[in-house]
């Protein structure tokens, strides 16, 4: 078998012992259930792992991936993750993190046929529209790119604001509050949008559901 792969193994068996030398009954707490205050919505970009880079233990972040971290609202993946995260783990934040350098958000500046890709990535370019005046101004290229990263994330978060589900954990005052975030791959940083719901009213009143 080839050496990586064989690797891969070896590593887990070095990671079990390493924590059960800190804590022998590691794994036996975590086998009793899972409580994670924290659903994670973020790019399948291999540089952005989402508990390693909040210093998460594992049992603390649910975690839903996809390329360009999207909320699509037909997507009966996405749905699920966040049906089970708010209303059976009743986690207290959902985060939406971007990335700057998104290849996903690349390609959606582009006009360049990928594949099927070319279908998920229809939904960046909405936001690409739906931000024309603000990205059309912006003539350095890469801070075009950049804000077309930030620009996502924040659609992303008002399109999580505008589901059912969790309009209704707000409408029963089940405590939640979303946020967008965007990594920094160039020094680990992240940056705070500044986009916060704890309730729907900050969404344009056609979304506003139960009012
Ligand atoms: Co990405």
């Amino acid at each position: 078998m080839n050496k990586y792969y064989k690797q891969l193994i070896e590593n887990n068996k070095n990671w079990v012992a390493d924590n059960l030398k800190i804590d022998p009954d590691f794994f036996n707490k975590l086998a009793d259930g899972q409580q994670p205050p924290l659903l994670w919505i973020g790019c399948a970009d291999s540089r952005v792992p989402a508990n390693e880079i909040i210093g998460a233990r594992p049992g603390e972040v649910f975690v839903h991936r996809n390329i360009a971290n999207m909320v699509v609202h037909t997507d009966m993946n996405m749905l699920s993750v966040l049906d089970y995260a708010v209303n059976v783990l009743k986690v207290k934040h959902v985060i939406v993190c971007g990335h700057y350098g998104c290849g996903g958000v690349q390609a959606a500046l582009g006009n360049q046929q990928i594949g099927l890709i070319d279908n998920w990535i229809r939904h960046i370019k909405d936001v690409y529209r739906f931000h024309n005046e603000e990205l059309s101004k912006i003539e350095n290229e890469k801070e075009k790119f950049d804000r077309f990263v930030e620009l996502n994330v924040v659609e992303q978060v008002m399109d999580l604001a505008k589901t059912s589900i969790i309009q209704n954990a707000w409408t029963n005052n089940q405590p939640l509050h979303i946020h967008g975030w965007v990594y920094d791959i160039k020094d680990g940083l992240i940056k705070d949008l500044g986009v916060n719901f704890e309730n729907n009213s900050q969404l344009p009143i056609v979304y506003q559901l139960g009012i």
